[in-house]
């Protein structure tokens, strides 16, 4: 394809600028001399929708954006796993507020294709809004539309009817790609409207395909993937596009697919999910380790790796999977694991770095991969209910020193320092003479230990399994750091005064000397602080986490400009917000959450959250005297740090009462059972060939799903026969996936429930793709001359995922063979599963149990009639029982509350619920696997000053006694503020 002039200069930031300074411009953005040309400076602005011309180029060390460096700080969310696009606003402003200047995110092909030539971009699906929303929060956007994303949903982001389509898919098989280019055409009609470049939103990057390594380099995959980088330079978007190597493997570096690739816009990265047990890997730009060795797979691109576990998904429980609950995860990698690993990332010249997940959110409906339960909360910074965690505080501290301390866009190795019992590495800035030194604690047990700098040796304490950064030469807005044992966290100037903020854990003594070659007048205004003045230094100490912030004012000396020196322990640094405005920058102290900041003349007005009681601190340009907090104006007093400070306390969110539920209704179903149930309406199943990776029986039929379109949750079958007088034994084949089942009946009899086994702990066996066979008996008074039914309800679990491009997602679902022993009837077959694809909840919403074809889960359909009853129940049942009730939340207007169902019953109890709240699918509960008890009901779909219906679709099997047991709201979070929620 052709670039557009307007192309190519967007994409040829650097090289344009080696160009103009007569270097070999034309070869891509990466040369050694365009490294050298970009001098440190100032971060770019925040990004927004600003209507001017922007270029993204790159050198080894960074992006450059503008021709400034840009460190990449990003984290993954799911705008398809959060179905209340209100609330996208809500975490990607935390994100913002909490140091990260990206967010990355896949676009699941599923999600918005219900059938071939059908897409869908509307309400939850409304991928424009999305991009809307993260360029007016000011974040950059990592687009990944796949087609293939993983991302344990539902054939790995594939759509359904593609499982039933001819071709091979992640290759360049015509009728794969044609079906590929269909997706991508609609993904990049709205995504070009949002490129950077254009000044029309915050897309900065784009990724092709996931993790591909089914064909590394060889014609297949280079033909893919030049086919993939074409369609989408086709269709005008022209930032730089990248690949995530599923390791550092070198696969798709710059040049290896031919056309597009080696011709500049185009980067390298590979994703990191190590284990926390081990030892934090070197990758990237330094160091001899890594898979292949040598400097890194990709000399000339900047470090990028475009997923590192911020967390891990977790499997169902049960014997056989050992899902523990996302608490586990959170705990293995909790806020040390991140400094650890992500300070030794950025030690290794990682400078475009996405956490994988940040906001893990809910695969709600049929969404979630056989592997993973409705829960993806992952363990992540902010949890599945949106409360941002104790692990926001490495994500903030590192996230807004990248974007306010320059230093860190451009480090060289240094020399090799070593430290008793630490892993030191040391890096500088070539341009600032600013050192850096990343000291790592392997070791379980803390340690005390000199470390030798180039400002003389520092006495340090690392806690065990966890790091920290010591920096020397720093420049602190006009005056100089000698060095700090206390991590930057931010420097910037706001008004008159210029302001760094230094952080570190509870108890730990931080150390500061700063280079004063004229004794400056300096004021301790808070206790804990003591100083010194001393041959040209100041030096400073303070026991972090004394009290709250603690602050040190240094004015005079060799310049005009005052200095104020904060610091602040974990908790206490993620209540600092920095906040650049059109007028200048803030930093604001206190609140739980700052989401919004504007200077109008004398006024600031802040949004934010507030959770315990707190006063609010603005630093901010001169001439500020009035403070308005969620539009109301609050009594200030100035403060000797030149800070406005409200003179009271906000008050702490209030209590949120939930109500009991209560006024059950119950009706049983599962009519496609009873002999006598009119199936002529249903779909014959007698076709003969498949394009499944499952072998078609000798003689047939086929009776996968998917051959007659029905992709979703559950599936009924019904097959017609003349004469059992012989018959012994039915025996039926079927595949599920992960914690599948089928049930089935003769007659209306039950014959029973087999439960899709876990036969070992091997990972292609996790993976579902095995097939298993049900044997029932048959009773004598069963078998007769005349007609008979036999009715088989399939709880299909989801499509595999084909991580590995072998189309393993066209692995059969529902059932694959029926036999009979005793007898040979001839059977006919029919089929039936989801009803037509809901229009706003989409296709995979509702399965097709015959209440979910009716409606029952809907909050307009008539219960009256249906049986009261009260909860805990116990009942022996084969098949499918529905409960329905109401209830009414007056949650205060201004109060965000996450509210969540659980469900507690006795574990050995075997049946599965499918929760619906206002008629969406928030997910499946099985009582006998677990672990996952509480369901996160989003606001938006909860009406949280109204009515909600809930309906529980509950499918028991006869072996024990079915629930429900205990059912009840549960408050997640709460906090004064949120924002405004427009119901779905
Ligand atoms: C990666 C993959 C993601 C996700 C992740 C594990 O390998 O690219 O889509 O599956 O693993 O959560």
């Amino acid at each position: 394809m052709a670039l557009s002039r307007r192309t190519f200069s967007a994409l040829a930031g650097s090289a344009a600028l080696g160009l103009a300074l007569g270097g070999s411009g034309g070869s891509g953005a990466s040369s050694a001399f365009a490294a050298r040309s970009v001098p440190t400076g100032p971060a770019p602005a925040p990004p927004s929708a600003d209507g001017a011309r922007h270029t993204i180029g790159y050198d080894r060390y960074s992006l450059l954006v503008d021709g400034r460096r840009l460190v990449v700080w990003s984290g993954e969310m799911h705008p398809f796993r959060l179905p209340s696009p209100s609330l996208w606003r809500d975490v990607l402003q935390k994100m913002r507020a909490h140091g990260y200047n990206a967010v990355s995110v896949y676009v699941a092909w599923n999600y918005h294709s219900p059938a071939p030539g059908r897409y869908d971009f509307t309400g939850v699906r409304d991928l424009d809004l999305f991009l809307r929303t993260a360029a007016e929060t000011g974040l950059y956007v990592v687009l990944r539309p796949g087609p293939y994303i993983n991302a344990e949903v539902d054939a790995g982001g594939f759509p359904g009817w593609l499982t039933a389509t001819k071709g091979t898919a992640r290759t360049d098989d015509p009728t794969y790609l044609r079906h590929v280019d269909e997706w991508l055409t609609q993904v990049n009609r709205i995504a070009r409207k949002h490129l950077y470049t254009q000044g029309d939103g915050t897309i900065l990057l784009y990724q092709i395909e996931n993790e591909y390594d089914a064909h590394p380099g060889d014609a297949t995959g280079r033909a893919y993937m030049s086919h993939l980088y074409q369609k989408v330079r086709a269709d005008g978007i022209d930032v730089p596009l990248f690949h995530n190597d599923k390791g550092r493997n070198g696969y798709w570096v710059p040049g290896s697919f031919g056309t597009g690739g080696e011709k500049g816009g185009w980067l390298y990265g590979f994703d990191g999910y190590p284990s926390p047990s081990q030892t934090p890997p070197d990758w990237g730009t330094f160091g001899p380790g890594g898979a292949k060795g040598g400097a890194s797979a990709s000399p000339s691109t900047p470090g990028f790796v475009p997923e590192f576990g911020g967390g891990w998904f977790d499997p169902w429980g049960g014997a056989w999977f050992d899902g523990k609950g996302y608490a586990e995860s959170r705990r293995t990698r909790d806020a040390a694991y991140e400094r650890r690993f992500y300070l030794t990332n950025l030690a290794n010249g990682l400078t475009l770095h996405n956490v994988y997940m940040t906001f893990g959110g809910t695969s709600w409906g049929w969404l979630p991969a056989p592997v993973v339960y409705t829960s993806y909360d992952y363990g992540a910074a902010i949890d599945e209910a949106r409360n941002v965690t104790a692990k926001i505080a490495p994500m903030h501290q590192l996230g807004h020193l990248l974007q306010r301390v320059p230093d860190f866009a451009k480090l060289d190795r240094a020399a090799e320092v070593k430290a008793e019992g630490l892993k030191v590495y040391h890096l500088t800035n070539p341009d600032t003479g600013a050192h850096v030194y990343v000291a790592r604690n392997d070791g379980t047990d803390a340690v005390t230990t000199d470390l030798p700098t180039d400002a003389g040796s520092l006495r340090v304490t690392v806690p065990g399994k966890d790091a920290t950064l010591l920096t020397t030469g720093l420049k602190l807005g006009e005056r100089t750091l000698k060095y700090a044992t206390a991590e930057p966290l931010l420097c910037l100037t706001a008004g008159r005064q210029d302001i760094a903020l230094f952080t570190g854990r509870k108890g730990q003594m931080a150390e500061l000397v700063l280079k004063c070659p004229v004794e400056p007048f300096v004021m301790r205004l808070d206790p804990e602080a003591a100083w010194v003045y001393d041959n040209d230094e100041l030096h400073v100490n303070v026991p972090l986490g004394q009290g709250g912030l603690t602050r040190i004012l240094v004015q005079k000396g060799e310049t005009e400009t005052p200095l104020l020196l904060l610091f602040a322990d974990d908790a206490t640094a993620v209540r600092l917000f920095p906040y650049d405005t059109p007028s200048g920058t803030l930093l604001v102290y206190g609140p739980a959450l700052l989401r919004h900041a504007e200077v109008r003349g004398s006024e600031v007005h802040l949004t934010g959250d507030v959770t315990g009681g707190t006063s609010i601190e603005v630093w901010g340009p001169r001439g500020i005297g009035t403070l308005v907090w969620n539009g109301r104006a609050l009594p200030t007093r100035v403060t000797m740090s030149g800070s406005l400070m409200t003179t009271g306390l906000l008050p702490a969110v209030p209590e949120v009462r939930l109500p009991a539920l209560g006024g059950w209704r119950m009706r049983t179903e599962n009519p496609e059972a009873g002999p006598g149930f009119d199936d002529s309406g249903w779909k014959a199943a007698d076709s003969r060939t498949s394009f499944s990776t499952t072998p078609v029986p000798d003689g047939g039929p086929v009776l996968f799903a998917d051959d007659y379109g029905f992709h979703y949750g559950d599936v009924w079958y019904r097959g017609s026969f003349t004469d059992s007088t012989g018959l012994e034994e039915v025996s039926l084949a079927y595949s599920t996936g992960t914690q599948g089942l089928l049930m089935a009946w003769l007659d209306g009899e039950p014959l029973g429930t087999h439960r899709m086994p876990v036969p070992d702990k091997d990972t292609t066996v996790r993976q579902g793709t095995w097939t298993a066979t049900a044997a029932f008996p048959v009773r004598e008074a069963l078998r007769s001359s005349g007609r008979h039914v036999l009715s088989v309800l399939v709880r299909r679990m989801q499509h595999d995922q084909d991580g590995k491009g072998l189309d393993t997602h066209k692995a059969a679902r529902g059932l694959t063979a029926a036999a009979f022993k005793g007898a040979d009837p001839e059977v006919s077959w029919r089929i039936q599963g989801e009803a037509a694809a809901d229009p706003v909840r989409g296709p995979m919403n509702s399965g097709g149990l015959y209440g979910e074809r009716e409606g029952w889960h809907l909050p307009g359909f008539r219960d009256r009639d249906w049986e009261a009853v009260s909860f805990p129940r116990a009942a022996r049942y084969q098949g499918v029982t529905w409960y329905r009730t109401t209830f009414r939340l007056s949650v205060p207007a201004d109060v965000d509350a996450s509210v969540g169902l659980t469900l507690q019953d006795d574990p050995y109890r075997a049946y599965r619920a499918q929760i619906f709240l206002n008629g969406w699918n928030m997910g499946q509960y099985i009582n006998d696997v677990g672990p996952q008890h509480t369901f996160v009901l989003p606001n938006g779909v909860l009406r949280t000053r109204g009515t909600n219906t809930l309906a529980l679709a509950v499918l028991s099997e006869f072996t024990t006694l079915s629930g429900p047991g205990a059912v009840s709201l549960t408050l997640l979070g709460r906090a004064s503020g949120g924002v405004p929620v427009t119901p779905v």
